[in-house]
């Protein structure tokens, strides 16, 4: 008992002393003119499925929630938004090559597609985010639309 006792008090200093340590956090209000909307000016119902559903992980701007104040989610939120721009970051959409955008709009099809992304630990909290039938048969409309026009 007395070692359960040890180990609960040494978790909890740790889990006060890691509050403490600084994350980045992923916020710029500066719109580049590579930034996919901006660049390819989808009409609004696109946009906005786009901002609502992969814009908090795929660009340089999160609209975080109040629980990112709170080690280890904000590590885990972190992680999860570096690892997600590293694939596909609408912020800087327009200064990918050509054949870069085409391969990603692919990609981006897919996943909406395959009900892969937005990820289901994110639309578990944001309702907002969940796409239904009708978004994503908009989504992949526009999205082929705009592949073969590239
Ligand atoms: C909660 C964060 C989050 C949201 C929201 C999100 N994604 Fe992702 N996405 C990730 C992460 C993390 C990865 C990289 C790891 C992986 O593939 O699972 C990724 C990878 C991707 C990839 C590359 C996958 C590949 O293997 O080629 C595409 C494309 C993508 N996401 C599109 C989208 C689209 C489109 C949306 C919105 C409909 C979206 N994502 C919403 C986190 C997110």
């Amino acid at each position: 008992m007395k070692l359960l006792k040890r180990i609960g008090v040494l978790l909890i200093i740790v889990l006060v002393g890691i509050q403490f340590i600084p994350t980045t956090r992923n916020e710029n209000n500066e719109v580049l003119t590579t930034e996919f909307i901006k660049a390819f000016n989808p009409p609004k119902n696109i946009s906005y499925l786009l901002k609502t559903s992969c814009y908090d992980c795929h660009s340089n701007n999160t609209n975080y929630p109040w629980y990112n104040k709170i080690q280890p989610i904000s590590w885990f939120l972190e992680r999860h938004i570096k690892e997600a721009k590293e694939e596909l970051n609408f912020s800087e959409f327009g200064e990918y090559s050509i054949r870069k955008q085409k391969s990603k709009l692919k990609s981006i099809s897919n996943q909406i597609k395959d009900d892969e992304m937005p990820l289901s630990s994110y639309t578990l909290i944001h309702r907002d985010a969940k796409l239904s039938e009708k978004d994503k048969s908009e989504l992949e409309k526009w999205l082929t639309e705009l592949r073969d026009s590239l």
